[in-house]
């Protein structure tokens, strides 16, 4: 596959999913051997899995905790750090991922619109921040509690959850002019529709994995490949 330029009008909008963090060792959701063939969604990330069973959510979600932490970034995780640093004020990063691995990458403008493992919060919304927490938690007896009394709750987007920062994201889809999407399968909305909204403002749109996603037929092209081994060569940042 021949470059991609960036030309000096251009602004990026970045989206990525699990597949960014496969390379780390990290599992995917949907693939035959990933986390969704071991766990059911309704068990571990619902509002209603939270209420019935917090002690099962959280082990879920400490074992996420255990493996994220071992990870290190990968090369796709690099490339855009390096996009981004190329790209002062017209890049931005929207991840569904929830492991920290893109920051420690080193990018910057970045929202996690599904949450961060890495964070916990009150489970009654009482108002106060998400709290950083890297605790792998043993049994619920561990886990804290916020000053309002709430138990606190993994700081994930469950699903039937609105995701984070949707007007940011809205904003920047908006004024984008070329859209990357790398490593999702396009099967959890609203980030499957980005595409098609920033196909309706005129920009021209990437997607970058192995498999087709869901929403193939919105993008201008699919570069296929995993994302370690296509990004870090894909785009060239005219002057
Ligand atoms: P999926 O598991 O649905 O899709 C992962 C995608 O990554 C697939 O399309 C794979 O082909 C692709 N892939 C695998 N290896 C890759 C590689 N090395 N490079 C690039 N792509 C690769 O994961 P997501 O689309 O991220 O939400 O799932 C979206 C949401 O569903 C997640 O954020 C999570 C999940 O349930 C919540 O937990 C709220």
């Amino acid at each position: 596959m021949p470059s991609i330029s960036i030309l000096p009008a251009d602004r990026v909008f970045v989206l990525t999913g699990a597949g960014v963090s496969a390379e780390s060792g990290l599992p995917t959701f949907r693939a035959s051997d990933g986390l969704w063939a071991g766990y059911r969604i309704e068990d571990v990330c619902t509002p209603d899995a939270w209420r019935r069973d917090p002690a099962g959510v959280w082990a879920f979600y400490s074992a996420r905790r255990a493996a994220g932490q071992k990870a290190q970034p990968n090369p796709a995780h690099f490339a855009l750090a390096g996009l981004e640093s190329q790209l002062p004020g017209r890049f931005f990063l929207c991840t569904q991922n929830v492991d920290g691995l893109h920051e420690r990458a080193g990018s910057t403008n970045l929202v996690h619109m599904h949450g961060e493992l890495a964070k916990s919060r009150c489970e009654r919304e009482c108002g106060r921040p998400p709290v950083e927490d890297h605790a792998v938690y043993a049994s619920l007896d561990e886990v804290g509690h916020c000053p309002c009394g709430g138990r606190l709750r993994p700081h994930i987007v469950f699903f039937g959850e609105m995701p984070l920062e949707m007007p940011r994201i809205e904003r920047e889809i908006g004024r984008a002019t070329l859209m990357i999407v790398a490593g999702t399968s396009g099967s959890v909305y609203p980030a499957a529709s980005f595409v098609h909204w920033a196909r309706a403002a005129g920009a021209r749109t990437v997607y970058v994995g192995p498999e087709e996603p869901l929403n193939a037929a919105a993008f201008t092209h699919v570069v296929k490949g995993k994302a370690g081994e296509v990004l870090p060569g894909l785009f060239q940042v005219e002057s």
